[in-house]
């Protein structure tokens, strides 16, 4: 699939099995969430904008980099908020956005209650966070809301997705880049992912 990122790093992997363990309590499936978003931001940043600076080491004159372009991490509530430190520690001078967003299930609307982004979010590097890409109604309506602010190049970091919710972003934005430390089977009757790892925000809240 086109623009789908499957991070297969064996480091990260091992996480995962840790956080797809049910019996992870919640404090090391906080810490391994936040330890796999920072080991994901290292790839999601791997095309960031960059330029060139003349920096003086103790005996000559080079050439280094610097990032060139601000970065606004939006992560879907409230899952998402669990990769956010994570991120923040290769990261730690992104703006966070936030958007509280879920897709109605009669009208198939976007419904919005919270919304928050940083005024030039526009002219930044943008990563949408949520750990769990499901149905995908959730990130669909974050991105039509995103598309709207006039953001037109995006980047969705998760950590499970299953095939059809990659399908329906994909259908939709074919030009969304979704990262992902795994790609799973499928979604059951009630939306969750097989095999999955249950309810992130449960787990990482303590409201199972
Ligand atoms: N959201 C979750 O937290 N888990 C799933 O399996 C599906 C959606």
């Amino acid at each position: 699939m086109n623009n789908l990122f499957i991070i297969e790093h064996p480091l990260l992997q091992a996480k995962l099995t840790v956080l797809r363990d049910k019996r992870t309590k919640r404090q090391e499936f906080r810490q391994t969430l936040s330890e796999i978003a920072m080991l994901m931001t290292y790839d999601i940043t791997r095309n960031i904008p960059v330029s060139h600076v003349k920096v003086e080491t103790p005996l000559e004159e080079t050439t280094g980099t610097v990032l060139n372009k601000d970065v606004t991490l939006v992560p879907i509530l409230r899952a998402g908020l669990g990769m956010i430190d994570g991120i923040l520690e290769l990261l730690p001078d992104a703006r966070v956005g936030h958007v509280g967003v879920y897709r109605d299930k009669k009208t198939l609307l976007p419904v919005e209650y919270y919304l928050k982004l940083p005024e030039n979010v526009k002219e930044t590097f943008v990563i949408l966070v949520d750990p769990m890409l499901a149905t995908g109604g959730s990130a669909l309506a974050a991105i039509e809301i995103l598309r709207q602010k006039g953001i037109k190049e995006l980047n969705f970091l998760c950590l499970v997705a299953a095939p059809e919710g990659v399908r329906a972003v994909h259908e939709k934005f074919p030009d969304v880049k979704i990262f992902t430390a795994a790609l799973d089977r499928q979604l059951n009757e009630h939306g969750y992912i097989l095999p999955g790892l249950g309810d992130a925000g449960d787990r990482l809240y303590g409201t199972e």
